[in-house]
């Protein structure tokens, strides 16, 4: 079975909601005009339509026949804070925000699953199409999470999908185990002696220890952590000072800390803690770390991804579904969902001849259309296999 016949019927129509989302980009919380039109459009089809879960956050329910069995299939629906410059006619309408991710895409793929499901009908259970908002930082899918989403709305699974630029159209990935990094954030607060920059000798200088300490945490990774298993430390801010010839008081840096393991997490945390505040104390002044876990580690259960693969095996073919790749070190707040419940995230390949693999984040990035017909049967034959009929 290839692509729902059905589904490519209406395939101009995705592609019309899609670049209609990307033309109006929002950011996470923020979703106002984007989940109206999920709403609309879920009410239209006759689907129960929750809203105002997480702020932004939508739930469709189509129930059908008499079956307890569930599912949650969630897309999320937020942009991000850059400027566009794809120069599509569909461009954003909204400055300083782009839908530099695909999440235009996501929530067009499970509207479209939508749409099919509840013309068809050929299913016997309940499906909860969740639509979340902030996927991008402020984590809307743990406060969905937190609100009861899964209290509210059982689910026996749950499901998610991004694109992936870097695998053809197509293909798809579902891979058992760490799919996604744990993703955790730290500032260190540098706090020396101020001075004249011509009299270095009454002053602690926080920009000299500073600069050690980021090239004393390079060795956290490189000589701390087993080679064998994975850890990112970048820092990524370093502010200090106001003039050429004052010595400042304070220094900080900021950077993000992504690991795939419990115990990697743990150990980056305490080292880089450990030799920041020592790195600074050698120096005479003292440092005062900052850690805040973010998104945890994405973890594919066993059984659903299984799952996951057989559906997306009778749409793609077997040949193209994808059972063993390396997880990336980018986060997604899927995590919060999976650890709730049973979940499968898998990653759906955009990239093709003409258009598809300008990386995410990019300001030229464009999810690519031609692969919404696809998410949505992905998703419509995943439901029609996981809650058969008689
Ligand atoms: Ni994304």
């Amino acid at each position: 079975m290839p692509v729902h016949n059905r589904i490519a019927d209406f395939a101009d129509d995705l592609t019309e909601w899609r670049q209609d989302i990307h033309a109006h980009p929002e950011l996470g919380f923020q979703e106002h005009r984007t989940s109206d039109l999920v709403a609309r459009k879920l009410a239209e089809w006759g689907i129960e339509v929750t809203r105002g879960i997480a702020q932004t956050g939508v739930v469709g329910t189509l129930r059908c026949g008499t079956s307890n069995r569930a599912i949650g299939i969630r897309a999320d629906m937020d942009a991000l804070p850059i400027e566009e410059a794809t120069g599509a006619p569909y461009a954003s309408q909204n400055p300083g925000r782009m839908h530099a991710c695909g999440h235009d895409g996501h929530t067009t793929m499970l509207l479209g699953a939508a749409r099919y499901l509840a013309e068809t009908r050929n299913f016997d259970g309940t499906v909860h199409f969740i639509f979340q908002p902030a996927e991008e930082g402020p984590g809307g899918g743990r406060v969905m999470v937190e609100e009861g989403l899964f209290e509210r709305f059982p689910c026996d699974m749950v499901f998610g999908a991004h694109n992936d630029t870097t695998m053809p159209v197509g293909e798809l990935a579902a891979v058992v185990g760490p799919v996604n990094a744990a993703a955790d954030q730290f500032w260190i607060h540098i706090h020396g002696t101020g001075g004249h920059a011509a009299r270095p000798q009454g002053a602690i200088d926080p920009v000299v220890i500073g600069s050690h300490i980021v090239l004393a945490l390079q060795t956290v990774v490189s000589r701390r952590t087993n080679p064998l298993e994975s850890a990112v430390l970048s820092i990524c801010q370093f502010h200090a000072g106001t003039t050429d010839n004052v010595i400042p008081e304070t220094a900080s840096l900021n950077g993000t800390v992504r690991t795939l393991d419990a115990h990697v997490r743990d150990d980056m945390q305490r080292l880089l803690t450990d030799i920041a505040t020592a790195t600074a104390r050698a120096h005479g002044a003292e440092a005062v770390v900052e850690y805040d876990r973010g998104y945890p580690v994405n973890v594919n259960d066993a059984e659903a991804t299984e799952r996951a693969a057989r559906a997306a095996g009778r749409v793609l073919g077997d040949a193209r579904v994808i059972r063993e790749r390396p997880p990336v070190m980018g986060a997604e707040d899927f995590s919060y969902m999976s650890l709730t419940v049973p979940g499968c995230f898998v990653r759906i390949g955009q990239a093709g001849r003409e258009r598809g693999a300008v990386p995410v984040h990019h300001p030229r990035y464009d999810f690519n259309d031609e692969i919404l017909p696809i998410g949505s049967s992905v998703w419509a034959a995943l439901v029609e296999q996981e809650l058969p009929r008689g």
